[in-house]
């Protein structure tokens, strides 16, 4: 039986997700809950050394199944290593990213089959779900105005295509559509303020 919780916030670069983590972070602290806040890629040391050879924008090269493989390989690691002793724990998980980013970016971005990724993703994570995914939803072209003025330089994701962002976007919205129980979206092209308002309605409800 499960003991704790796993929520994570998905979407597109520049959505927000960052931002909005920090607001659920110090919400559920003052809340005396017992947190982990983790992302992907990475969240483990294994994770974080995949995630600097999956986003590195040295390596344009890469190919779709092998982006899709180490995705895989780094989240195997995160939710045996990070999330399963700690939701046992009966701590709440709380992620930047999950096995929602793989649907969206790799099938819906990049073309892979639907079903070559269900089979690698359950291999991942081995039966597991969250109990909500929020979905920061944002126009891709507001979300890389905002990552610019952030004023950082572009990964390799970041750097892809209007038409695969929109089409990352898509499938965000499709996966939410298809699994309503699991999935939330969350408009967030919303002044800030509201979007955090939104989503902790969403997090209270979880956790309740
Ligand atoms: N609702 C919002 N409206 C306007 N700007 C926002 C909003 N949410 C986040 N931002 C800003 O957009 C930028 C990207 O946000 P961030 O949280 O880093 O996105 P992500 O982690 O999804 O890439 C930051 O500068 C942040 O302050
Ligand atoms: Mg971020």
């Amino acid at each position: 039986m499960r003991k704790g919780h796993m929520i994570v916030c998905d979407g597109g670069n520049g959505a927000g997700k960052t931002t909005v983590l920090k607001a659920i972070e110090v919400h559920l602290q003052a809340k005396g809950r017992e947190l982990v806040m983790t992302r992907e890629p990475g969240g483990t040391p294994i994770g974080e050394k995949v995630r600097e050879i999956l986003l590195s924008p040295d390596t344009p090269e890469m190919c779709g199944v092998t982006e899709l493989m180490l995705f895989a390989a780094a989240r195997a690691q995160h939710v045996r290593e990070r999330i399963l002793p700690a939701i046992a724990a009966g701590k709440i998980v709380v992620s930047d990213r999950f096995d929602s980013a793989t649907v969206s970016f790799q099938h819906y971005a990049r073309g892979l089959p639907l079903d070559l990724i269900h089979k690698i993703n359950s291999i991942a994570i081995d039966g597991f779900k969250p109990d909500i995914t929020i979905i920061l939803d944002l126009d891709p072209i507001v979300g890389l105005q905002r990552v610019s003025s952030r004023g950082e330089g572009l990964d390799r994701m970041e750097q892809e295509s209007m038409d695969f962002l929109h089409k990352a976007r898509h499938g965000y919205l499709e996966q939410a559509k298809n699994d309503p129980a699991h999935f939330v979206v969350i408009d967030s092209s919303q002044p800030l303020e509201k979007v955090i308002i939104d989503v902790i309605h969403v997090v209270d409800r979880i956790i309740a």
